[in-house]
């Protein structure tokens, strides 16, 4: 057996008297979509800012395959192979599309002094951010405007900014929110296409994209995990249906 990608242990997180996250553990294995779902105010986007390093735990263990990671920063863990979007769009909207992906690309070859004298002749860079547009099906879009994507595509570029980062761990809070019908079949179909190569940590609301896509779930509510397992397991868990999924599933 191969180790996991990323092992959280004990994660606790207060804001004042608010605890949350709770004594949080997850596990997440190369290959696989592990869906992270809960009512709003669980705890989840708490969870991510704690694995990417964007917040600091109170308490707990994160191991990025072998290494603890819990006190570095966010930049070193990125560094290291850790990515993350956000629940909000977080793009650079008066550069093409192109430049957003070289820019991410850039971050990970440490000289940052050089991004403005010679990202334009930098190759590898530039290869790196055609790489991660043709991945997430962004090619042909390359010399747009990143504001005048749709919103579907702003959060395609969004993935593809962590990919050309050189993430294999991706942390994805929410990124089907506020999607039609069709833009979230083409954001499902590229989680598929990533999993084989990544482990994935996948926030979602939409429950016909997480157990078309999930391998493993993990519930999260009030701060604490409820529940994890197969999807299988989570569609028929008494705990998870009176929790969160409401009582109609029944039967
Ligand atoms: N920076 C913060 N300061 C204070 N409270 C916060 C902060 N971030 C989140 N919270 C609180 O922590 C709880 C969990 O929030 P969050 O992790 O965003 O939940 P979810 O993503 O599951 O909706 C909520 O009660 C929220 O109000
Ligand atoms: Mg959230």
């Amino acid at each position: 057996m191969t180790e996991p990608a990323l092992v959280a242990s004990g994660l606790t997180r207060r804001f004042g008297g608010l605890v949350a996250n709770d004594n949080v553990s997850i596990t997440l294995e190369h290959g696989r979509v592990h869906a992270l779902l809960g009512p709003n105010g669980a705890g989840k986007s708490t969870l991510i800012n704690l694995l990417s390093g964007d917040l600091a735990p109170s308490a707990g263990s994160i191991r990025l395959g072998t290494r603890e990671i819990a006190g570095l920063g966010a930049a070193q863990r990125s560094r290291l192979g850790l990515g993350r979007s956000y629940q909000k769009t977080n793009i650079f909207g008066s550069f093409t599309v192109h430049e957003n992906c070289r820019l991410a690309a850039q971050a990970r070859r440490q000289r940052p002094w050089r991004i403005f004298a010679n990202a334009i002749a930098d190759r590898a860079t530039n290869d790196i951010a055609d790489a991660a547009l043709e991945t997430t099906g962004l090619r042909s879009q390359h010399a747009r405007l990143a504001a005048t994507l749709s919103h579907g595509e702003q959060r395609q570029l969004e993935i593809a900014m962590v990919l050309a980062t050189g993430a294999r761990v991706l942390l994805l809070d929410e990124p089907l929110a506020g999607m039609g019908a069709q833009e979230s079949a083409r954001m499902v179909e590229l989680l598929r296409r990533l999993a084989p190569a990544h482990a994935i940590l996948l926030v979602e609301h939409d429950m016909d994209a997480v157990f078309a896509v999930a391998d493993e779930i993990t519930v999260m509510v009030e701060g604490r995990v409820l529940e994890t397992g197969s999807p299988e397991s989570i569609r028929a868990s008494a705990a998870v249906r009176e929790a969160y999924l409401g009582t109609e599933a029944e039967n």
